[in-house]
């Protein structure tokens, strides 16, 4: 079995006194979950990453960044690396989140190469997939996942997508209060693990976990784990809130 994984991503919110202010909070009330029957990771905005390290303290909370750059160093202006985002206490970077998908126009190339970027940088990525309303009501929904877990991990080798979680959001459940069906989450979680199975070998599909993110809240998060292949939750506006985010890590943990 592997151990659930659920992850806060606060997106472009919070500020220098509310961003410790949760993550105080989350570290305080998780304690008995965190770590050892839920692992749990919170995604703040950049510039508050070390002050949220801090807050964390000794937590067993990670932290991770919203997004990375493909290289290391050098003349990339406003770009942050693997290597940095390690430096002060990150171990997580989301990749081909569907905002950077569809707001920035991120596209599967690049997002490969963050994900590659990642790895050797000494970061877990956490790739996400996921298909738009308009793709899944004519059908597309498998050949768009198909496509972008393709692409995504494309001329990676097993060892590094060992290193990598996945993340199934489809799109029309972001931030619109319509959760996928725990079956629709599933569907396309054992779709991904099938690709997977095909593109490496069955025991790294297994191993992988595979997260649904898409309006979790604390009332369908036990409903969305029942499934075999949901492995956790990235959450992303009741990750705003403590009290949400820890009902939804208590109820990982039953
Ligand atoms: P919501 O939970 O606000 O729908 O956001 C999901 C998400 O995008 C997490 O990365």
């Amino acid at each position: 079995m592997k151990k659930p994984f659920v992850a806060g991503n606060w997106k472009m919110n919070t500020d220098s006194h509310t961003s410790i202010e949760l993550a105080e909070s989350i570290a305080s009330g998780s304690l008995e979950f965190a770590g050892r029957r839920v692992h749990v990771a919170v995604i703040p905005p950049f510039v508050y990453i070390p002050a949220v390290v801090k807050a964390l303290g000794t937590s067993s909370i990670a932290v991770g960044a919203q997004d990375i750059y493909t290289e290391p160093q050098g003349a990339f202006t406003g770009e942050i690396s693997a290597s940095m985002l390690k430096d002060i206490g990150c171990n997580y970077a989301l990749c081909g989140h569907s905002e950077r998908r569809h707001v920035i126009g991120e596209t599967d190339e690049l997002i490969n190469k963050k994900v590659s970027a990642s790895v050797s940088g000494g970061l877990l990525p956490i790739l996400c997939v996921g298909e738009l309303l308009e793709e899944r009501q004519a059908g597309r929904t498998n050949e768009v996942i198909t496509r972008q877990i393709n692409s995504d991990l494309a001329g990676l080798s097993a060892e590094k997508v060992s290193a990598v979680t996945l993340a199934y959001e489809p799109v029309w459940a972001i931030g619109t209060g319509q959760t996928a069906t725990p079956q629709q989450a599933q569907e396309v979680h054992a779709l991904i693990r099938k690709l997977l199975g095909e593109m490496y070998d069955n025991q790294l599909a297994e191993e992988i976990r595979i997260l649904y993110g898409g309006s979790a809240k604390p009332d369908n998060a036990a409903d969305l784990m029942h499934q075999p292949d949901i492995n956790g939750l990235l959450v992303g506006g009741a990750s705003l809130n403590a009290h949400d985010f820890i009902a939804i890590i208590k109820s990982l943990s039953e």
